[in-house]
């Protein structure tokens, strides 16, 4: 392949940690055609807005920061520059052509199955002076069109096994952005790690937006699943800690609950979202899960792992839920006790089912049970912070801390953990002792 001159590339990622991992394989991609990354927006020859479309009013957002970058793309054609401006992600998705409509400056529109058309589209535009867009659910899957390469941050790193999903929540998009659900393969998912660790990842963190209902193909062509491909991954001598995200209740299984009490490279924190802890609203959401089956799976991992510590998302405000409703997702939390938590009210996405349902709760009720169970969250994690004092957790350090002398990293449960010591202490796991908790950070000292 004809290197190019270095071009520069300016990358912008919204939303969910399957973004940054998309964003890091574009990035790989591009960077084989000449590309190298900016920080620096106004001298960028290649915009990428990698958009995430989960939130409240995604679009208006994206819509407006094109605005700005519009002026910039002006202001280097004046001086005889270009700048192409590729739309990416599950905004791109759901908006389609719309965008070249609303912001006819964009060149590229690429979708989260095709984004590794990216050096060709970009090169049509450039060559051809012409707009792209990409937006298929291809039959040949991105992953076999990806470089292995990826450059790494750190000491962890993110590695997708499994995307899209068949759920069909009635408030969500994904659904719809992210396509049906794929699961990647042993041998590549295993190459990949293989790779990771090599560059110096010790953690793994294996993403999908519905990781436990993995369901790739072994070296034999046998369909394995989620907790088979931990155990193959755990034999992977350099990589010290696996993690995995996000799971739907329907989905787990008492043999990945029991794994958290075998296998030690599986960390003992799991992130499950429950939405609510009424079944009616469950039902009215089409979760297909109760609030009983949630906690008895939480009841699996404690007795599994009794240290293990949970998170998870919540949505109040769901048309039609009612006070009792409302008091029942109060009760499972104060059952769970979670050590860490997204709650949002509910808000309209455009295309899903529940956005014309005409029994909308309304803004200040919304807002007032919001404000309750982020407060009982809240606690919560503040007493499971507190809990950690005078007891001993183990520390992936990675970076410098507030404060010089200062290192920070993240223990076994996901919460982050300061102390002093120097930078010959980053990517190693050390036991600290903790001594105070500031805000979410505990701080303690380094055992030896
Ligand atoms: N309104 C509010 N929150 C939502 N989420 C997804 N769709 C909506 C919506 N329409 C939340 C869910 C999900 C998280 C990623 O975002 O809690 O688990
Ligand atoms: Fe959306 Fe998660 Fe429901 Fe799938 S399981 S539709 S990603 S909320």
């Amino acid at each position: 392949m004809q290197k190019q001159p270095t071009k520069k590339i300016y990358i912008k990622t919204y939303g969910c940690q399957m973004n940054v991992y998309d964003s890091n394989k574009m990035l790989d991609l591009l960077r084989v055609f000449g590309y190298t990354e900016t920080e620096n927006l106004p001298e960028a020859d290649l915009v990428i807005l990698n958009t995430c479309h989960i939130r409240e009013k995604a679009a208006e957002k994206v819509y407006s920061e094109l605005g700005t970058i519009k002026k910039l793309k002006e202001k280097r054609k004046a001086s005889g520059n270009e700048m192409i401006i590729v739309v990416a992600g599950c905004v791109s998705q759901a908006e389609g052509d719309e965008i070249f409509t609303r912001a006819p400056y964009v060149d590229v529109v690429v979708g989260p199955q095709t984004y590794h058309n990216l050096p060709e589209l970009i090169a049509k535009v450039s060559r051809e002076k012409k707009i792209a867009l990409d937006l298929d659910f291809p039959l040949v899957s991105k992953f076999d069109s990806l470089p292995d390469s990826q450059k790494i941050d750190g000491y962890t790193a993110f590695l997708t096994i499994q995307e899209g999903c068949d759920k069909f929540c009635k408030f969500c998009c994904v659904p719809y952005t992210r396509g049906a659900e794929y699961s990647r393969n042993l041998v590549e998912i295993y190459r990949e790690a293989l790779l990771l660790v090599e560059q110096g990842a010790i953690e793994i963190s294996l993403l999908g937006q519905n990781v436990s209902a993995y369901h790739g193909l072994d070296h034999e062509g046998k369909e394995i699943n989620i907790s088979q491909l931990i155990e193959h991954l755990a034999k992977i001598p350099g990589l010290k800690r696996i993690r995995y995200t996000t799971s739907h209740p329907n989905d787990m299984f008492e043999d990945l609950a029991k794994l958290h009490g075998t296998e030690e490279k599986l960390m003992p924190f799991l992130h499950l979202p429950v939405q609510s802890g009424s079944n009616r609203i469950l039902k009215a959401m089409n979760r297909k899960h109760t609030a009983e089956r949630y906690l008895n799976i939480i009841a699996q991992y404690r007795k599994a792992k009794p240290d293990m510590l949970f998170s998870s998302d919540f949505i109040v405000g769901y048309p039609g839920e009612t006070d009792e409703d409302f008091e029942d997702t109060m009760e499972l939390v104060r059952k769970v006790r979670f050590a860490l938590a997204y709650s949002f009210k509910y808000s309209i996405r455009p295309g899903t089912p529940a956005a014309v349902l005409e029994n909308q709760v309304p803004e200040e009720v919304k807002s007032e049970r919001l404000a309750r169970l982020q407060a009982l969250l809240a606690q919560q994690q503040d007493e499971i912070n507190q809990e950690s004092v005078g007891k001993v957790c183990n520390v992936l350090f990675e970076k410098k801390g507030k404060y010089p002398g200062q290192i920070l990293g993240k223990n076994e449960y996901a919460q982050a953990v300061c102390a002093i010591g120097d930078e010959s202490m980053f990517g190693k796991i050390l036991p600290v002792k903790v001594n105070v908790v500031s805000g979410n950070t505990l701080s303690g000292e380094i055992l030896n």
